[in-house]
């Protein structure tokens, strides 16, 4: 059978906004240390940034960078990751069970997001910490000069702002893990209070409210309509977080965690306009993803790691062609709700469930979902065009009847061209796609790349650092309009047209 659907420009769903590529730098294992900053690595530049990463992370095309957690933000204290270097205290991480030397910290991270031209976002501490603080932090950090603490960042070497423009309020406040962890009722409050102090500094600040950590979550939907009714009026974002892996040999089900995604969106905003509605409000609450990705949680770490050691070995989890062809669906996911989810995070950006790998003092490379990643942010930019695809459907124990194709559809208004990112589930066959695009002014099909491969569980290591990589596909075909294509078994698609 042959999946349709049809384009048409005057069916569109809104446009994206450049920061739904966003990533995410936790001081968590070696994302940061031997990750994004390795003094003495031959390829550190002079402030210890590793110069190979940081071309990596341009050609991957991240927007946002979220920073310093996750877990780890409910034990940060910001003072000790500011000033001489030699002079900043070593704690302890009780999130990842790690010792946290500080070496790298607030100012070397502007630096980062610099240097890859990215947007910051930076999370406060509400786990055990509160409204002075997060000011404090602010106030250091945007605060131009004249008081104690904008000084003293002047005095660290920094005497231009940061200009830090969005804000996460916490991290993952619902979860009995998060130190700290609040109820609904308590975060909605902190929340709300420490939103109206920060826009007593700062009126125009982005800030993102924690909404649940999964769709899982016995208090989903709950948490998001009682930390709202506190904060609906102070916050512009609630986040949403999820994860995925194979379970129990079910990759059928793994094949279609877009379909949870997808539901997890809607039913979140289904939540904000419901509250919305409640309280007569003529403001509308978007959607931060802030933490996406496939990650394979129930695995046991195949490293060694000792407890309260500095950077150890963790997440380290290595993508497959399966991986990445979930990984791909999920962008599309975020894509088919573009008009809500204006802000996303791939968790995360170096070595911990991330599409960039390193070796201390040794090469980096790309796993198998930096090419989606990579491939989404380039071409991704403009439209999207509402799909509704008619296409065949497999059994799966999770969810049902779920459709071999997942697509979406952007359009670049100023070059007229026109992407079509499609992921074919079905493991065996290949899957025949036929579109109509009459009234979109397009005649030809510029590329059309594939990331499959005949092992699906191929994969990209320090050994073998470009085993996977996408290939173009032949037989392609635009003609009177319909563009016709056939999707390998298992795969993620990129096709492009003119
Ligand atoms: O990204 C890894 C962890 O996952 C984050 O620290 C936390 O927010 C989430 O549970």
């Amino acid at each position: 059978a042959t999946a349709r659907f049809t384009l048409d420009p005057a069916f569109t769903v809104g446009d994206v906004d450049p920061r739904l590529f966003g990533s995410f730098v936790e001081h968590l294992g070696r994302c940061v240390y031997t990750g994004v900053y390795e003094p003495g690595h031959p390829t550190a530049d002079a402030e210890g940034l590793r110069t190979d990463v940081l071309e990596l992370v341009r050609e991957l095309g991240v927007t946002t960078l979220r920073y310093p957690g996750g877990n780890f933000v409910s034990g940060y204290r910001w003072e000790d990751s500011v000033g001489p270097r030699e002079e900043r205290p070593r704690r302890l991480d009780l999130a990842w069970r790690s010792t946290e030397s500080n070496r790298f910290g607030l100012a070397e991270f502007t630096d980062f997001v610099r240097k890859v031209s990215g947007e910051p976002m930076l999370a406060v501490n509400l786990g055990t910490r509160g409204v002075a603080e997060a000011i404090q932090l602010q106030e250091y950090a945007n605060h131009p000069s004249g008081t104690e603490l904008s000084d003293r960042r002047i005095a660290h070497g920094d005497k231009d702002p940061y200009n830090i423009r969005l804000w996460c309020l916490g991290n993952e406040m619902d979860g009995p893990w998060q130190t700290g962890h609040k109820t609904a009722a308590e975060y909605g409050r902190v929340a709300a209070e420490t939103a109206r102090a920060m826009r007593q500094i700062d009126p125009d600040l982005e800030l993102v409210a924690c909404g649940s950590s999964n769709q899982a979550m016995e208090t989903f939907a709950a948490w998001e309509a009682e930390v709202l009714a506190e904060c609906y009026e102070h916050v512009d974002f609630i986040s949403l977080h999820a994860y995925y892996e194979e379970k129990d040999g079910d990759r059928g089900s793994f094949l279609a965690s877009a379909v949870d995604t997808e539901s997890f969106i809607e039913n979140v905003i289904a939540t904000c306009d419901h509250v919305g509605a409640r309280l007569k409000s003529k403001k509308r609450i978007n959607l931060s993803f802030d933490e996406w990705n496939v990650w394979y949680q129930s695995r046991p770490n195949p490293h060694p790691v000792e407890d309260w050691q500095e950077a150890p070995r963790l997440l380290e989890d290595v993508y497959t062609v399966t991986d990445a062809v979930v990984f791909g669906s999920l962008l599309i996911a975020l894509l088919r709700h573009a008009d809500r989810v204006t802000v996303a995070c791939l968790a995360q950006l170096v070595n911990v469930i991330a599409p960039i790998m390193t070796e201390p003092g040794g090469p980096a490379w790309r796993q198998t979902t930096f090419f989606p990643f990579a491939q989404a942010s380039r071409h991704g930019r403009g439209t999207v065009l509402e799909v509704r695809a008619d296409s065949p459907t497999y059994p799966t124990e999770r969810y049902g009847e779920v459709p071999l194709l997942q697509v979406t559809a952007v359009r670049d208004e100023a070059s007229g061209e026109v992407t079509v990112f499609a992921v074919n589930r079905d493991q065996h066959a290949e899957l025949p796609l036929e579109a109509a695009l009459h009234g979109l002014g397009l005649t030809r099909v510029l590329e059309h790349t594939a990331l499959a491969d005949a092992d699906p569980e191929a994969r990209n290591t320090l050994a073998e650092p470009e085993r996977v990589t996408p290939h173009a596909r032949e037989g392609t075909e635009l003609r009177d309009g319909v563009l016709r294509a056939s999707l390998e078994p298992l795969s993620w698609n990129v096709i492009r047209l003119g």
